[in-house]
């Protein structure tokens, strides 16, 4: 395990450049599956969420190489294999993105069931009943999906629960039916900024899909696509990230490669909070006061929504409020693992259901806590960023999975913390 330990921040200066988008580039990767040839992907970042995808496209047969850094070079020319270890998709459920161009190019795919996860139950049975709909069978035994579409998958319409706008069986099924026979329609689709550039990306490469951006998809099949390049979006969570670390702490920060239009109810909550936040089309300045944040409700729901996955940077800003905040998690059933760590900061908060009411206190307190997903980790940064005295954070190498130098691009902006391994104390390297 390694730890990080952060003191209380003074208020945090300078520009932070922000790298590409995990979620944007997982399925870029995936969809790099479906070409018959070599495809470049551009702002790649350096993430252990990446690696695993990119050895998980390895351990089918393709070829990835990074040609310079965060440019990748993916071909994918022969698939040698359909079959999906287990110890990738376990480390990452982002991997099950490889069932759809399998059974859409190869038409098997063997892919294990990516089971329970820290944040919620995370079924993927509409990724699974939309293959059935495009005309695979898929057997379900000793934990793999088990698909076949030996004649080739077929256009149908499929009807997502729109309760969820799945993101995942959006970009899963959309892959698969790129190179199906006929038109497939997909209902109630998500229409996150990740998947919309994956729809841009097929499209690019000659898929015949429209809709993209709304919540209705319409893919006519084709027989093949070409290898173009592409660059993958700016992460907006990321973004968001350090953008409630720079008003957690009164900073003023500029971010640089961002996209402002994707992250509209952020930038609102934020302002409500008390921060100043300037745009302009790829840059974004926060601006925030020296003053304990108002309190602001927030209801987490798919794009354009408040994303799920700021829900606990949000739960960090308010647990400081001038006041109480309500906090409703309509995505997943187990977000709220990080307010244990937060109230042992001092925080004031109550969880029934999905809510939680975040009774604002006028201090945190630092103390030793212990992070289980990435983005209850950097909320445990943030909270840390503001409390008095030390916080020694367990689970630091969970943030290595989404964020490309995290500590890095804090400590530039004036952030206090060091990384060192928890068996024997020893500092760990924060690279520039
Ligand atoms: N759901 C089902 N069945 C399915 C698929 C989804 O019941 O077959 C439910 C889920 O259990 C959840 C809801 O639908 O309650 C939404 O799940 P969705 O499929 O939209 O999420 P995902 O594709 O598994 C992606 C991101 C998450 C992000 C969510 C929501 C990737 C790799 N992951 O997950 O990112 O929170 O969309 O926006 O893109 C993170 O980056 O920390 C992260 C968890």
């Amino acid at each position: 395990m390694q730890q990080l330990l952060v003191s209380k921040s003074e208020p945090l200066t300078g520009t932070i450049p922000i790298s590409g988008s995990k979620n944007g580039t997982l399925p870029l990767l995936a969809a790099a599956m479906l070409v018959e040839g070599e495809t470049i992907i551009e702002n790649v970042p350096a993430i252990h969420d990446v690696d695993t995808m990119l050895q998980m496209l390895r351990a089918v047969g393709i070829e990835c190489t990074f040609i310079e850094p965060g440019v990748l070079k993916i071909d994918a020319t022969d698939i040698s294999s359909c079959q999906a270890p287990y110890h990738l998709v376990r480390q990452m459920r982002g991997s099950f993105y490889v069932a759809g161009p399998l059974l859409g190019r190869c038409g098997e795919a063997h892919v294990p069931l990516p089971g329970g996860c820290v944040i919620g139950s995370r079924p993927v049975d509409f990724h699974i009943a939309g293959f059935k709909a495009l005309g695979a069978e898929v057997e379900e035994t000793y934990g793999i999906m088990r698909a076949q579409a030996p004649r080739g998958l077929h256009g149908n319409r499929i009807y997502l629960d729109p309760r969820w706008c799945s993101v995942g069986a959006t970009v899963n099924l959309m892959l698969a039916a790129t190179l199906a026979e006929g038109t497939t329609i997909i209902e109630n689709a998500s229409y996150e900024p990740e998947v919309v550039a994956c729809g841009q990306f097929l499209k690019q490469c000659g898929a015949q899909i429209d809709g993209i951006g709304s919540n209705m998809l319409t893919i006519r099949g084709v027989q093949r696509l070409e290898g173009i390049r592409f660059s993958s979006i700016p992460d907006r969570i990321e973004a968001g990230t350090f953008m409630y670390a720079a008003t957690i702490t009164g900073g003023d920060v500029l971010f640089k490669n961002v996209r402002p239009d994707h992250m509209t109810r952020v930038i609102e909550h934020l302002r409500e909070a008390g921060a100043r936040v300037e745009t302009n089309e790829t840059e974004l300045r926060v601006i925030a006061s020296n003053d304990r944040p108002r309190p602001v409700d927030i209801t987490t729901a798919p794009y354009p929504g408040f994303p799920t996955d700021l829900q606990p940077a949000h739960g960090a800003l308010v647990a400081r409020a001038v006041g109480t905040s309500v906090l409703e998690e309509t995505i997943f059933d187990a977000r709220y693992n990080y307010t244990d760590e937060l109230a042992r900061m001092g925080a004031d908060i109550r969880i029934t259901g999905q809510l939680a009411i975040i009774k604002g206190v006028p201090e945190l307190t630092g103390a030793p806590v212990e992070a289980t997903d990435v983005r209850a980790a950097a909320a445990l940064v943030l909270a840390a960023l503001c409390a008095e005295g030390q916080t020694v954070i367990e689970g630091a190498e969970f943030l290595d999975r989404g964020y490309e130098n995290f500590e890095a691009k804090l400590r530039a902006v004036g952030a206090p913390m060091v990384r060192r391994n928890s068996d024997n104390n020893k500092e760990l390297l924060c690279l520039a």
